[in-house]
């Protein structure tokens, strides 16, 4: 049997109902939710899961911060009962620090904790965090063994292909930390280097997945039902996780699991139903951050959702304005439905 037979069977096995584990919590369908700083907040972390997201991550945390007893920091840590199973991303470089963080994490009740060892911001990986981590692989054993000896919960690691192009490190990297005990990896599919940009490359994913045991997450460029189909047929990943193409967008988890559960494709959204997924996602938003701060956030949420839809040059313009949710129902009364 060739390997891209294994591969397709896996879909198959997966479709058949043989359900991925992380540790032992079971993840029911094939995507999941890619942690994104400023935007996979409990309202948007809700709202993917009512569109059948199979796991989701939220922002990342600080494990200093988390440490130093920081309310602001402490505020991305709320997790509710609609939104499981769910991990909570922490950064830092310290093992015994990032140890005492998850002990704190966990009073919030994750059911994962997941360590970021992929933020290229400069913040983050000129001080040694983040993606910064791959540079030293050693470390990221040391920070995967202390956090797993601290919680009850599964210990994932999200990582990407490498620091740069003459450090493409992913597989080694995924062997440090599954010998330390990680439970799963998500491999984001370039260099620290390439930042977003230019296309993730896949097989990187693949290797890491011929290399480790332990469940692997694909991460990459899937902003589309059948794009998160190819990745897993290609690279043999248990799970795809979706990030950009989530933005404005969380039907594409129904999409998902329409076509690679069911074989069959969505019909396209229609702009009523689109609208109407906005007006709920920032009512959430307003509910749990306040109108102030929730229809702030709110104004990048409303940009994307209005994209291809007619008139979107100048929904979004507008929508830069927005002040109220009133402000937004009116908006949202200009796009034809
Ligand atoms: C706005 C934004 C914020 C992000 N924040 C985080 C983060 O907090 N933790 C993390 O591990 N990755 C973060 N990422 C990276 C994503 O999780 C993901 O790896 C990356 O966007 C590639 O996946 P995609 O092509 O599906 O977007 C962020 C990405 C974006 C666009």
């Amino acid at each position: 049997m060739n390997v891209v037979q294994i591969e397709k069977d896996k879909t198959k096995n997966i479709k058949n109902g043989d359900k991925m584990k992380i540790g032992n919590v079971e993840i029911n369908g094939f995507a999941c939710l890619a942690p994104m700083a400023g935007v996979t907040d409990r309202a948007f972390r809700e709202l993917c899961v009512d569109f059948g997201a199979a796991y989701v991550v939220g922002e990342m945390v600080s494990s200093k911060g988390l440490t130093y007893n920081n309310d602001k920091t402490k505020e991305l840590l709320e997790l509710s009962e609609k939104e499981h199973p769910a991990a909570i991303q922490l950064f830092g470089n310290e093992p015994d620090v990032m140890a005492e963080a998850a002990k704190i994490a966990m009073e919030y009740g994750p059911d994962i904790i997941d360590i970021n060892m992929g933020c290229p911001a400069p913040k983050i990986a000129m001080n040694g965090m983040g993606s910064a981590l791959m540079k030293t692989p050693e470390l990221c054993g040391e920070i995967v063994a202390a956090v797993k000896n601290a919680v009850s919960v599964p210990v994932t690691v999200k990582i990407r292909k490498g620091w740069d192009k003459n450090s493409v490190n992913a597989a080694e990297v995924a062997v440090v930390c599954e010998s330390a005990g990680a439970d799963a990896i998500a491999v984001h599919g370039r260099t620290r280097e390439q930042q977003y940009m230019p296309s993730a490359d896949w097989d990187i994913i693949r290797e890491v997945k011929r290399t480790v045991s332990i469940p692997v997450i694909g991460n990459g460029d899937v902003t589309s039902a059948e794009l998160a189909a190819r990745m897993m047929e290609q690279t043999g990943c248990d799970l795809v996780m979706i990030g950009r193409g989530a933005l404005g967008n969380p039907w594409i988890f129904r999409e998902i699991s329409m076509l690679i559960g069911h074989d069959r494709p969505s019909m396209p959204i229609s702009n009523a139903e689109r609208i109407s997924v906005l007006l709920k996602h920032i009512s959430k938003l307003c509910e749990y951050k306040g109108e102030k701060t929730g229809m702030k956030e709110a104004r990048k949420h409303a940009a994307w959702y209005f994209k291809g839809v007619p008139g979107a040059a100048s929904l979004r313009k507008k929508a830069v304005e927005l002040d109220t949710f009133d402000d937004l129902i009116e908006l949202c009364k200009l796009v034809e439905v």
